[in-house]
């Protein structure tokens, strides 16, 4: 049997034969089923992306049905158990795990860009004390594209090599100054003696002590945090960085629209939604009240439901199974019981069951964030630290594929046809 399509097309009785390949046919394939020469072409309606893939990429692979994840072929819960974040991040990027050689020039070389210009600490100064750390993260990211002007020039693989080591290098940096500006206190500089994870912690954490003393458990569920959070290609922020960086910007205006796109309360703002609903929540007993609100339209159970997951997010499963190991160090998060209560009640609903809605990877991770000391405020920002990587390698996937354009959607246009202007003195 070919691999091909047959369309008819009932207006006119002729009939297509379009390719299907990797299971997908071309939307431009459409075009040709037309009524009349001076017809369009047919397109493709399809809001929200629900159906359409934008790219052919070879990053990261879901498969949403069986709570698959696997990033370059490797399963998820086989990089959070035996990698570290900067060796995924690595993978992530270049396509391959690093050779020993390849890790340690790398950690060097991330090393080398972890402090910020002094001016754009001032940048950060100038913010309301009150900002919250993402809208603040979100400019900074922006300006960063005015210190490195030759960030422009992303047809240069030396070049765009640069920017990604910046901003892997420089985005924890901004987000713990971002942390520290929020609450009035000083910042504090990146120490490279420190893991990436370990050295975020000292810059969020340092008071007077000469020297941060890393809790090793701490580090490492931070690290599994970020592992988890690296990519999960064509997502809402993903697609941002793609969408704008296909206009040729730089990545550093790129990579601030998606840190934008992912603030939103359906995207990375999720898990700080989570904290403040089970703090609105307030007591295991008052779960079933709550879930019956959800159920009659009254709000949504947040940190629930996905567009690709209709099973167990895996990496909800493994934050899971990590936060008892944080918990041991930090004592038991007390809104941890509500959650379990949400989980295992919503678990067992018809209404959650039919609509395959299960926790996502935000259900816990606000717990854990929140055990670290981290404010509900930052939860997004810790979102955007790990994923910034993944960003940066699916728009360099963009930038470097030939099929890739400026992505320009087309539109079904439903308004007023042509009309006469009606000057104000006839307007009624
Ligand atoms: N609580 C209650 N009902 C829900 C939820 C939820 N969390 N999520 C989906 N539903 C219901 C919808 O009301 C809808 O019901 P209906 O068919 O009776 O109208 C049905 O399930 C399908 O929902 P959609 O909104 O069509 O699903 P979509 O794929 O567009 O949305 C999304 C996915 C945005 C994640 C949604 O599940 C949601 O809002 N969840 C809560 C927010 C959240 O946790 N976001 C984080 C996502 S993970 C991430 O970004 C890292």
């Amino acid at each position: 049997m070919p691999d091909t399509l047959t369309l008819t097309d009932n207006r006119t009785g002729k009939k297509y034969e379009v390719a299907i390949k990797n299971g997908a046919i071309r939307a431009m394939d459409l075009r040709q089923v037309k009524v009349d020469d001076a017809d369009f072409g047919l397109m493709s309606y399809d809001p929200a992306f629900m159906n359409t893939a934008s790219c052919q990429s070879k990053i990261t692979f879901i498969d949403g049905d069986k709570g698959i994840l696997r990033y370059r072929g490797y399963p998820i819960d086989q990089l959070a158990e035996k990698s570290n974040y900067l060796d995924v991040a690595y993978l992530i990027l270049y396509g391959e795990l690093p050779t020993a050689a390849q890790h340690d020039e790398w950690i060097e070389a991330i090393k080398l860009h972890t402090m910020l210009h002094e001016n754009l600490k001032k940048f950060m100064e100038g913010f309301h004390y009150d900002a919250h750390p993402m809208g603040m993260l979100v400019s900074t990211l922006a300006a960063l594209s005015t210190y490195y002007e030759e960030a422009k020039r992303i047809s240069d693989p030396q070049v765009r090599r640069m920017q990604t080591l910046r901003l892997v290098a420089k985005i924890p940096t901004i987000a713990a100054y971002s942390f520290r500006h929020s609450i009035g206190r000083p910042y504090v500089y990146p120490d490279n003696d420190l893991s990436y994870t370990g050295n975020f912690l000292n810059m969020m954490f340092k008071m007077t002590e000469p020297k941060y003393k890393v809790n090793p458990a701490l580090e490492r569920a931070l690290d599994v945090l970020f592992i988890l959070h690296v990519d999960h290609e064509q997502n809402c922020s993903a697609n941002a960085m793609r969408a704008v960086g296909s206009s040729h910007t730089d990545p550093y205006s790129a990579a601030a629209a998606a840190a934008a796109a992912l603030y939103g309360p359906l995207h990375g703002g999720a898990n700080e939604e989570v904290l403040r609903m089970l703090e609105l929540i307030g007591s295991k007993d008052k779960v079933p009240e709550f879930i019956k609100r959800v159920k009659a339209g009254e709000g949504r159970l947040m940190g629930f439901g996905h567009r690709i997951y209709k099973n167990y997010d895996p990496r909800a499963k493994i934050i899971k199974q990590m936060a008892d190991a944080v918990f041991d160090v930090t004592g038991k998060n007390p809104l941890l019981d509500i959650a379990l209560e949400l989980e295992r009640i919503a678990l067992q609903d018809e209404y959650f069951v039919s609509r395959k809605l299960y926790p996502n990877v935000d259900f816990y991770s606000g717990l854990i964030y929140q055990a670290l000391g981290i404010p509900t405020d930052m939860f997004p920002v810790m979102f955007a630290i790990p994923r910034t990587s993944g960003w940066i390698a699916q728009w360099e996937e963009m930038v470097t594929d030939p099929e890739q354009k400026i992505a320009r959607p087309r539109q079904v246009y439903l308004g007023a046809g042509e009309r006469n202007y009606v000057p104000v003195d006839k307007r009624k």
